[in-house]
């Protein structure tokens, strides 16, 4: 069942998502060689909380993690870790869920870390276009489908491939909502959007294959072929003529 939330739940879930665009900016300028990800992990912790939130994803189906922290070939659910050291010219993306008056926002931001190879830096970039190739044809009445669709067509034409294992969902009261929203699909298929349904939207990209594995630990997903990935998401609103982003931590491009 998708729920349709009202103005001020709406609300809740962007005061929410204001939590989780701090943690970006304030965990971006760290990404650099030499650091760990649980010392990345412990930033997010301190601003997640400086807030008056808590991590969403802390304990989530028993996840260990405050936020999930993934290098280069682990596509998601990475486990902040003391010994993974963040390197020149990897790729890490930082997954952060933010809970505050019982609202949730989920977002996901990859960066490069140091100077990184131009391919690297284009699997980075075409992950974050392809939600916005999907996101701005949202409006109510639209198919899910086409949004997933016009995700695919921008990750396959620029040779990449689409993650099947993991798709974005509906968030607000709790984690994951219905919809479930894969980031491939045929157009004019899937629900119809309607205003006030709360999404996150968010294309996981693979350099090679997109087959993955999930590592002993039973979370950490990495590609099969060792190859990079990237992850990109936000949490939105539909509206009647278009949709509001609710974790922005940049100016609208
Ligand atoms: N953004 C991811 C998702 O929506 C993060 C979930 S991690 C978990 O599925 F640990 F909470 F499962
Ligand atoms: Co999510």
């Amino acid at each position: 069942m998708i729920i349709i939330k009202s103005p001020r739940e709406i609300e809740l879930i962007k005061k929410a998502g204001e939590v989780v665009s701090d943690v970006f900016k304030q965990l971006e300028p760290l990404c650099i060689p030499g650091v760990s990800t649980l010392a990345l992990a412990n930033k997010a912790d301190q601003v997640i909380r400086s807030h008056g939130a808590i991590p969403t994803f802390l304990n989530y189906e028993g996840y260990p993690g405050v936020i999930c922290i993934s290098v280069n070939d682990t596509v998601v659910h990475g486990i902040p870790s003391k010994h993974t050291i963040l390197r020149d010219g990897d790729v890490v993306s930082l997954d952060v869920g933010a809970t505050l008056n019982g609202y949730v926002a989920d977002a996901c931001r990859t960066y490069v870390v140091g100077r990184a190879k131009e391919s690297t830096k284009k699997l980075v970039r075409v992950t974050e276009e392809s939600f916005y190739e999907g996101v701005k044809l949202i409006k109510e009445g639209v198919h899910l489908g086409d949004v997933s669709h016009a995700i695919q067509t921008h990750v396959e034409k620029n040779g990449f491939s689409v993650i099947r294992d993991y798709t974005g969902h509906g968030v607000g009261r709790h984690l994951h909502e219905d919809p479930s929203i894969p980031n491939y699909g045929e157009a004019g298929t899937g629900v119809i959007l309607k205003a006030g349904m709360c999404l996150a939207i968010e294309p996981m990209v693979a350099e090679g294959d997109y087959r993955v594995k999930i590592l002993s630990d039973g979370w950490t997903a990495k590609m099969k072929d060792g190859k990079l990935s990237s992850h990109y998401e936000n949490t939105l609103v539909v509206t009647k003529d278009g949709y509001e982003i609710l974790t922005q931590d940049k100016e609208i491009k």
